[in-house]
């Protein structure tokens, strides 16, 4: 008896976004060691928590998945893209992937939509609540340093920066305690 409850369809686009997402820590924990190694101590810090966070949203989808009685299928992780060649350009490409990952939800959103399937499109809800969230950090991480000169930043607003956001809160959680009212 077949007991996988997630269309052929959907599996494999929940198991790529599960992968998407291990690329999306990745990514943090890549822009996070080059953060750490030209100085910015507290850049580095908020990106290696972030990787954590990014960590969670792939269990979130693994442990979904399972609950479905679908298959996951753990993959290898694509390689990050090239290194950020400044602290803006950082923060620029950290809002690019942010973009980037709200599209894959958002036609998983879809899929479960034309399929009817709404325990994935409830599923899926939480997701686009927090791409919210996570476009808005990485807008606010430009606007702050394009007030602070963008490319051409001083190092002493680069300082402040820095030190602001190693003193962030952290925010991770594991994805057991993560519930779609307290992404
Ligand atoms: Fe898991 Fe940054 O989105």
């Amino acid at each position: 008896m077949n007991t996988n409850r997630l269309s052929a369809t959907l599996e494999t686009a929940l198991n790529a976004q599960m992968t998407k997402e291990a690329h999306a820590s990745q990514i943090y924990l890549a822009y996070g060691a080059w953060a750490d190694s030209h100085g910015y101590g507290g850049i580095a810090n908020f990106l290696f928590r972030h990787a954590q966070e990014e960590r969670n949203h792939m269990m979130k989808v693994l442990e979904y998945i399972l609950k479905r009685g679908g298959k996951a299928l753990i993959t290898a992780i694509p390689a990050p893209p090239e290194n950020p060649s400044s602290a803006n350009n950082c923060f620029e490409k950290i809002f690019q992937h942010e973009v980037d990952n709200t599209n894959a939800v958002y036609s998983i959103v879809k899929i479960s939509l034309e399929e009817q399937d709404w325990a994935t499109y409830n599923f899926m809800q939480w997701f686009v609540k927090e791409q919210i969230e996570e476009e808005t950090l990485a807008m606010n991480l430009l606007d702050k340093i394009k007030i602070a000169g963008g490319e051409v930043v001083s190092s002493n607003a680069l300082y402040t920066l820095d030190r602001d956001l190693e003193n962030m809160p952290d925010s991770a959680r594991s994805a057991e305690e993560v519930t779609a009212e307290q992404p």
